[in-house]
């Protein structure tokens, strides 16, 4: 049920497409025209050990996306979870972390060119007060790891459309300008940045409301890029009770609405869209039920039509294309074209790894007083 947008989509993984009548459901493209690997193209998937490559989860699934006409949100590069204790724990110089991101990202891309209708590029990059996250990538290389990340990632396919993918950022306070900032930082520096995610894991009363998603929404909107609900589900203790579903039905229809109200917000998509399959109550002891299917993969009617009524259409995923490649536009940014290794910076640019050797992005008019590829260099 595309309903005006790109698409409306489902997370999935590879241990549940044994399931037939899973498959059966997630495979109904009036329902679901869009598809992400919750699993299956995540570092530790792709690459266990360094230089080894493994396709096969992730191949799977975009077969079946193939196989029905849905698109792909290809979910993820460069994330501090799900990360192999090569990556994590290699103890890597700046230099040569820099040179093994850089690798997976070009294999994976690579791997995928043509498929992927977005690339969520990097996940989950902020603490919740919106300073970065401690990470082996933070940690090593500076905020330029994510510049680094996307512009790599945009080398590798130029078609697919490149987001931040994080949750806690879906209304107003420090983590969305957190997210807002990484916007920033990545155009300044002249890589491509198409998107930003708004995993949308919320709880039932307490999900933001329509009018903060859509203000939200138009704040990323108005620094240039699209946005997209990238995994949404609205948890409640579990057994149910019918008030909770019916203020999980407003959760719902709050966020569908928001969506459908910001025209740049390109799909939305469920975090799996059965309980059967969902993470949540393997995290959060107690809680689940927060998806439009129930455990038995049987459509809950009152978040269904909850959400076709915000949504606003009949289905009509079924019109979806299965060369995704085709409705991605392109966009790419100017990269710049002056380097400054020492002295006055000319344009904007980059010098000192922002922050990794205590240095920013540098405005016209600053000095750059190293040089040494991205993490010491003013482009
Ligand atoms: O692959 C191993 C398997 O070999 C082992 O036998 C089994 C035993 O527990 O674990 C398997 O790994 C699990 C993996 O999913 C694959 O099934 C991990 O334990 C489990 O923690 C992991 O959970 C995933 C989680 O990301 C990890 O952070 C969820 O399925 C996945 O839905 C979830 O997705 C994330 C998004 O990527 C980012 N945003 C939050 C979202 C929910 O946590």
């Amino acid at each position: 049920m595309a309903a005006g947008k790109a698409y409306f989509g489902s997370a999935t993984d590879n241990p549940e497409l044994a399931d037939t009548v899973y498959v059966n459901g997630l495979s109904n493209t009036a329902d679901f025209g869009q598809i992400t690997p919750g699993n299956a193209m995540k570092w530790d998937t792709i690459e266990p050990s360094r230089g080894t490559f493994s396709y096969t989860n992730g191949d799977a699934i975009v077969s079946l996306a193939q196989k029905n006409g849905q698109k792909l949100r290809c979910h993820t590069l460069v994330w501090y979870s799900q990360l192999p204790n090569w990556v994590k724990s290699g103890g890597f110089d700046n230099a040569t972390l820099i040179s093994i991101m850089k690798n997976h990202i070009t294999n994976e891309v690579t791997h995928y060119k043509g498929k992927c209708l977005h690339w969520d590029v990097a996940n989950e990059a902020l603490n919740e007060d919106g300073t970065y996250r401690s990470n082996v990538f933070y940690d090593t290389i500076g905020p330029a790891y994510l510049p680094i990340a996307f512009a790599t990632a945009a080398a590798a396919d130029p078609e697919a459309r490149l987001y931040y993918n994080d949750y806690n950022i879906e209304s107003a306070g420090s983590k969305s300008t957190g997210a807002q900032n990484i916007v920033k930082l990545i155009k300044q520096y002249g890589a491509k940045i198409d998107g930003v995610g708004f995993q949308s894991h919320f709880i039932v009363g307490s999900t933001p409301s329509e009018s903060a998603q859509t203000s939200n929404m138009n704040a990323f909107v108005s620094l240039g890029v699209e946005v997209a609900i990238t995994e949404l589900d609205i948890r409640t203790t579990t057994p149910s009770t019918a008030s909770a579903i019916a203020q999980q039905a407003k959760d719902y229809a709050a966020t569908i609405g928001a969506c459908k109200a910001v025209s740049k917000c390109v799909g939305v998509t469920i975090w799996d869209y059965t309980d059967k399959y969902s993470w949540i109550p393997s995290v959060f002891s107690g809680q689940g039920a927060a998806l439009p299917w129930d455990e038995n993969i049987q459509k809950k009617l009152d978040i269904y039509n909850a959400i076709l009524n915000a949504w606003g259409s009949a289905p009509s995923g079924a019109t979806t294309t299965a060369n995704v490649a085709t409705s991605a536009a392109a966009t790419t940014s100017a990269k710049p074209t002056t380097t400054s290794t020492s002295g006055t910076v000319a344009k904007w640019g980059q010098c000192g790894g922002i922050g990794w050797l205590g240095g920013t992005v540098c405005e016209s008019g600053s000095t750059c007083t190293k040089s040494n590829d991205y993490y010491s260099q003013c482009i």
